[in-house]
């Protein structure tokens, strides 16, 4: 196995002296989940199986790394309105939650595992997990809908930017669509599928507290950029019981990744090249120093170490 140093889980985002944030981060992320999940599923006058599928699939959860973002800038921006941070932010990993349940599908990429566990279509059926990531999309608009509250202006902003990076033209549809295409543009295709919920991430997290969306979505943009490009490491160089999905995906569906064009030392340069960009890039706010130190962190958890990286390059 070719050990990489990555994080997968969300403990790790944080640590040292940023532990006591992210341990809020997590109590307040599972707690807001909880609350969201047991009522979309609804009494005995709800289909059981579809109920169980939407708890299957959000619970218990990958990294949880865009709404640990969309948290951390709220906080960095003061926080003054908690629970629409929160509601944006289980919003935000209801989406990506939706989006990996359509993208396992055999329409998609038919795949088997994902977080270690069946994918839905596996553990249930084709039809239900459909309807599954259906429900979580719905959700997650009527999620921030209710936490409008007497805030609405700030509501109704981060429901735009969710919609915005989650369609057409430049969300996630648009990004899964260009595998549709004949000749693939690679900077769009990686910034509609990976960036856009990154920028959602840092924009809708500014938005919560009450600040400007669009001096945010450079940072989401490059914390999306090097995701891509570390999860395009992760795909070529782990093995499949380490990262709990399928491996070596991109080379089966012959998708032009960050290793296949730069090498694994390629992609290792651009990636770090990436995350100085993004802690440049942050903008002026009462938090900034906390936001630079977790990309650092987060860029110190993506980098491969150096044995792996050369080993991996003699493998290639
Ligand atoms: C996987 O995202 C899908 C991509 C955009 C590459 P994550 O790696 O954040 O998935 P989870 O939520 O932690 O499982
Ligand atoms: C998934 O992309 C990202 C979505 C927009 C759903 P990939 O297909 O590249 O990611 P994994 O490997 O299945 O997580
Ligand atoms: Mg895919
Ligand atoms: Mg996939």
């Amino acid at each position: 196995m070719i050990y990489i140093q990555v994080s997968i889980k969300t403990d790790n985002w944080f640590g040292g002296k940023g532990k006591g944030e992210q341990m809020s981060i997590t109590a307040r992320l599972d707690a807001a989940t909880h609350s969201v999940l047991t009522k979309a599923m609804g009494g005995t006058d709800a289909p059981a199986k579809l109920a169980q599928a939407l708890h299957y699939a959000v619970t218990p959860g990958g990294a949880r790394i865009r709404p640990t973002i969309l948290l951390s800038v709220a906080m960095a921006c003061g926080d003054d309105r908690p629970a629409l941070s929160d509601a944006a932010a289980v919003a935000l990993e209801l989406i990506h939650c939706a989006s990996l349940v359509h993208d396992d599908l055999p329409a998609f990429d038919d795949a088997d595992l994902r977080r270690g566990k069946p994918t839905v279509h596996r553990a249930f059926s084709e039809p239900l997990a459909v309807l599954t990531g259906d429900s979580l999309i719905v959700l997650a608009f009527d999620v921030l809908a209710e936490a409008a509250g007497d805030d609405a202006a700030r509501a109704i902003q981060m429901i735009r930017v969710l919609s915005k990076r989650t369609g057409m033209p430049h969300g996630i549809c648009a990004g899964q669509g260009w595998e549709s295409e004949a000749q693939v543009n690679l900077s769009a295709y990686h910034r509609a599928k990976t960036g856009a919920l990154f920028i959602a991430a840092t924009q809708m997290g500014a938005l919560a507290a009450g600040q400007d969306a669009e001096p945010w979505e450079e940072l989401g943009a490059r914390i999306g950029e090097a995701f891509q490009v570390a999860d395009d490491l992760r795909d070529a160089l782990y093995d499949v019981e380490t990262l709990g999905k399928p491996v070596g995906q991109d080379a089966v569906h012959q998708r032009p990744n960050a290793v296949s064009q730069l090498g694994v030392q390629g992609a290792v340069r651009r990636l770090k090249d990436i995350l100085g960009g993004a802690i440049a890039s942050i903008p002026a706010c009462p938090g900034e120093a906390m936001l630079a130190d977790m990309v650092r962190r987060y860029a110190e958890r993506m980098t491969p170490v150096a044995p792996a990286l050369h080993r991996a390059e003699a493998l290639r």
